[in-house]
């Protein structure tokens, strides 16, 4: 267990040096990254997070004519059959962004999102 701390700090230590624009909610607890999924909030948590790793290609005039997620309802619909779950895992279909997965913590914040019923709050 204490291996799988310092593994998780080491890896923030690293990301955060190597990224000047570095963003994420993770927050450090006496030396230890925790993710905070208690309480999310479709303004605060989910929309950062898409408007960083989805909009430049999912949106009017991005990379691809794919659906646009700029808006609650664009984004909401493919929360219903929880496909953005399995999409930013690559679970079964296509991982999304196809560059990469986005953090374990942004991951965990949409999960969270999707399982509270996606709320517009
Ligand atoms: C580089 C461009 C690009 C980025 C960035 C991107 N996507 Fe996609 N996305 C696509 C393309 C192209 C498709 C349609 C082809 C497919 O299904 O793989 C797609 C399809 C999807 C679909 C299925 C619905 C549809 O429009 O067909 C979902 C859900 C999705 N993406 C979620 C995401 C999420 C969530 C992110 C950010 C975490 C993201 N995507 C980032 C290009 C992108």
């Amino acid at each position: 267990m204490k291996q799988f701390f310092f593994a998780v700090f080491t890896l923030f230590v690293v990301v955060f040096a190597q990224t000047s624009c570095y963003y994420d909610n993770e927050v450090e607890h006496y030396g230890v990254t925790v993710c905070d999924t208690t309480a999310i909030s479709y303004s605060a948590d989910i929309l950062p997070i898409i408007q960083q790793n989805c909009i430049s290609c999912h949106a009017p005039g991005g990379q691809q004519a794919v659906s646009p997620f700029m808006t609650y309802e664009g984004l909401k619909q493919f929360t219903l059959n929880r496909e953005i779950v399995d999409r930013i895992n690559g679970n079964g279909v296509s991982l999304m962004p196809p560059s990469g997965e986005i953090s374990d913590c942004s991951k965990q914040k949409i999960e969270a999102w999707v399982n509270a019923g996606a709320p517009n709050n």
